[in-house]
């Protein structure tokens, strides 16, 4: 997948890659410090518009058509080399599956570079992992290709009563169930905090959506964001002319990255500049959160 141009550095302040290899050369440099003891380093990646958007929804709903751009799938190839596990809301999955028409059982969200595979490999890595964060209201594991287990580890963050009702479908005994809160509700500080301690996961990558990305901010869990800009203007409300998938209402508007109640002036969170790079008219951010 070398059919990308190299990104050109505007300034990078990260720490150096842990090794020397070929394959950060389209990027340059790429570390991460060490995480913390009692959770994962958790880095999101998230591609918007001009006007900070995430999705136009409808049937041109996926984030790739924000992005548009060979050099931002190639990046997050980067990202999920370096992460223990991918985190997602249901709601991405359970999109990028609807996209795909009826009969499509989803994705399974893994390194596409053969290069990027074997820097993964370098780095001493296992087996890709994806983890699902959801209720299980209604959830049917058969229906889904990401949880077979077979080309990559699957997990799901859940209540207990959801871990229950995962554990009742007794037919995916191989998809880890990481269990926190009480009855219906997940504390989902709690499940991060097992996540290293019962799978061992310490470099942990959020592709969102932006439901599961406000909860983690909120919860001042997320340590960096990998921001791409796209050079699109989309807008907020979404357009008359542009067709309603079933159920959608007429009056309907397009998420940012960051879903449900946020901050306010006084607890607004901080962030520092870390690195920017330029692929064509895309623009790559990197910004590291600001602690007292
Ligand atoms: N531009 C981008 O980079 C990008 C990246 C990712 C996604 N997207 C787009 O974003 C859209 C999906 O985002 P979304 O906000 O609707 O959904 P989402 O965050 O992917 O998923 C939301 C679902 O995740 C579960 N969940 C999240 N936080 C939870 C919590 N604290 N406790 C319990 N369950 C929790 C719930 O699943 P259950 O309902 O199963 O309980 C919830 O309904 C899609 O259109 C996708 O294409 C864009």
């Amino acid at each position: 997948m070398r059919d990308i141009r190299p990104f050109e550095v505007l300034f990078d302040h990260a720490e150096p890659s842990p090794i020397a290899d070929e394959a950060y050369s389209p990027y340059g440099n790429f570390g991460f410090p060490s995480p913390p003891a009692d959770r994962p380093w958790i880095y999101s990646n998230f591609v918007q518009s001009l006007d900070g958007i995430t999705t136009l929804l409808g049937e041109h709903g996926s984030g790739g058509e924000i992005s548009q751009s060979r050099e931002d799938r190639w990046l997050m190839d980067l990202l999920r080399a370096h992460a223990d596990a991918i985190l997602m809301g249901m709601n991405t999955m359970l999109e990028e599956q609807r996209l795909r028409g009826p009969v499509s059982r989803g994705i399974v969200f893994q390194v596409a570079d053969p290069l990027l595979r074997e820097l993964r490999r370098k780095l001493g890595k296992g087996r890709e992992r994806n983890i699902f964060v959801t209720r299980v209201v209604d959830l049917d594991l058969a229906r889904l290709k990401a949880f077979d287990g077979d080309v990559v580890d699957a997990a799901i963050v859940t209540s207990p009563a959801g871990a229950a009702r995962v554990r009742a479908q007794r037919s995916h005994p191989h998809v880890a169930v990481v269990a926190a809160g009480e009855g219906e509700a997940v504390d989902l500080p709690a499940a991060i905090r097992k996540l290293r301690g019962e799978l061992g996961v310490e470099y942990l990558l959020c592709e969102g959506g932006p439901t599961l990305y406000g909860t983690l901010a909120r919860a001042d869990l997320i340590d960096e964001k990998f921001m791409t800009v796209s050079p699109v203007e989309v807008g907020q409300l979404v357009p008359p002319e542009q067709a309603r998938i079933a159920g959608e209402p007429s009056t309907l508007l397009r998420p940012t990255v960051f879903g449900g109640p946020g901050f306010t002036r006084e607890n607004m969170t901080r962030w520092t500049w870390l690195s920017c790079r330029k692929a064509g008219d895309h623009q790559f951010n990197r910004y590291r959160r600001k602690r007292a």
